[in-house]
């Protein structure tokens, strides 16, 4: 019983061999493996990849051949058992997406296809720009900041910084857009220094934006009285009380009393006057 399983184990290895071998001896082919052995399937422009085609069985001599998007690229003779390396450089966009090997010898009619492999071109960002439709702010605004690189590959992981303190979670774009984060203006100190950060798979990439200051709009705090009208009272800065006054949207024959107070110093600050077309006052 023992020597008739060793029997019929060695009759199945046999017959296995004997699918692969042809008369002559020369062995069949076996579908190549095709594997980067140098760089990354993300290429940067310039970029070398050398790529290696191999059969693990199969008699030589054997012709591989490259191909990218069913294009040959190259093809080359082992006399032997060893792979076939390919070196390529990425000169341009049409050099990257998908690539096939081919391995024939002369009794493999017609060739064995390998996997595929996709490269990806990989382009470096350019600094991002960081923007606001806002550029003054007042004390209880909320307000908008956009950071878009315009050129680099996506995805682009934008980060939004007031100084050197970030204050966004990374914010990762698959598409062409910016990224957009709401601050609510609250204390003095959100009238800092803002700057964007930018990065993708580039290597070593990351880029940061133009700083963006808001401008300050007015000083003080705004508490909304019951008549919609919004006086603002300086809260930090009690001596520099100039009265300034925000008005709701009115209907055109409506009158509105409020006081303006301005303090002898400030008379030349007409600056800080901000009068709203809607709003029609009685002397
Ligand atoms: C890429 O290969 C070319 C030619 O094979 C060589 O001149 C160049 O220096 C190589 N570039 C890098 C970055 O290795
Ligand atoms: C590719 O480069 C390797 C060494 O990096 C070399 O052995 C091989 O011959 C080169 N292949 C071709 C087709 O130039
Ligand atoms: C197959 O390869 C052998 C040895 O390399 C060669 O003598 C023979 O002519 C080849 N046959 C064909 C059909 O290419
Ligand atoms: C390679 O990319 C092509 C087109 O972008 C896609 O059809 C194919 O499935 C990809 N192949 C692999 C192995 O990712
Ligand atoms: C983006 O790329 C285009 C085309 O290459 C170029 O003209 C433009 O100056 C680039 N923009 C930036 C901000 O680098
Ligand atoms: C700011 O405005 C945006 C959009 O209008 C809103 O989603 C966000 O909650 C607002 N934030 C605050 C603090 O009011
Ligand atoms: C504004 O600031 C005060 C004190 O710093 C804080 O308690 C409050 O939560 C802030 N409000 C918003 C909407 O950020
Ligand atoms: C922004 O404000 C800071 C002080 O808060 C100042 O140092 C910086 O120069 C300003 N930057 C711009 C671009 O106005
Ligand atoms: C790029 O980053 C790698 C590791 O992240 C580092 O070893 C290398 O020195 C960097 N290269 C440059 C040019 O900064």
């Amino acid at each position: 019983m023992f020597f008739l399983t060793i029997l019929l184990f060695s009759y199945f290895q046999m017959s296995h061999q004997i699918q692969k071998t042809t008369a002559d001896g020369k062995e069949m082919l076996s579908n190549p493996r095709l594997v980067l052995v140098q760089g990354s399937l993300n290429v940067v422009m310039n970029q070398n990849v050398t790529l290696s085609c191999h059969s693990d069985s199969g008699s030589p001599p054997v012709t591989y051949t490259l191909f990218n998007r069913n294009w040959k690229v190259f093809t080359l003779k082992r006399p032997d058992w060893t792979p076939g390396l390919f070196n390529l450089t990425i000169n341009s966009a049409s050099d990257v997406g998908e690539y096939k090997c081919k391995a024939e010898n002369n009794i493999s009619g017609g060739g064995k296809y390998s996997n595929s492999l996709n490269f990806t071109l990989i382009e470096p960002i350019s600094k991002p720009v960081l923007s606001s439709p806002t550029s003054q702010a007042k004390k209880g605004q909320n307000v908008t900041l956009s950071c878009l690189s315009e050129n680099g590959s996506l995805p682009i992981t934008y980060i939004f910084f007031k100084g050197r303190q970030s204050i966004s979670p990374a914010l990762k774009m698959q598409k062409r857009e910016a990224a957009v984060i709401f601050l609510f203006i609250n204390s003095s100190s959100d009238f800092g220094t803002y700057k964007c950060r930018a990065e993708n798979s580039f290597r070593n990439n990351t880029k940061y934006s133009n700083s963006f200051n808001f401008t300050l709009a007015e000083k003080f705090k705004s508490t909304r009285s019951s008549t919609g009208l919004t006086s603002t009272m300086n809260a930090e800065e009690p001596e520099n009380y100039v009265i300034y006054t925000e008005i709701e949207p009115l209907k055109p024959e409506e009158y509105v009393n409020f006081p303006v107070i301005r303090r002898e110093d400030e008379k030349e600050k007409r600056a800080c006057a901000t009068v709203y077309s809607k709003v029609l006052i009685r002397d």
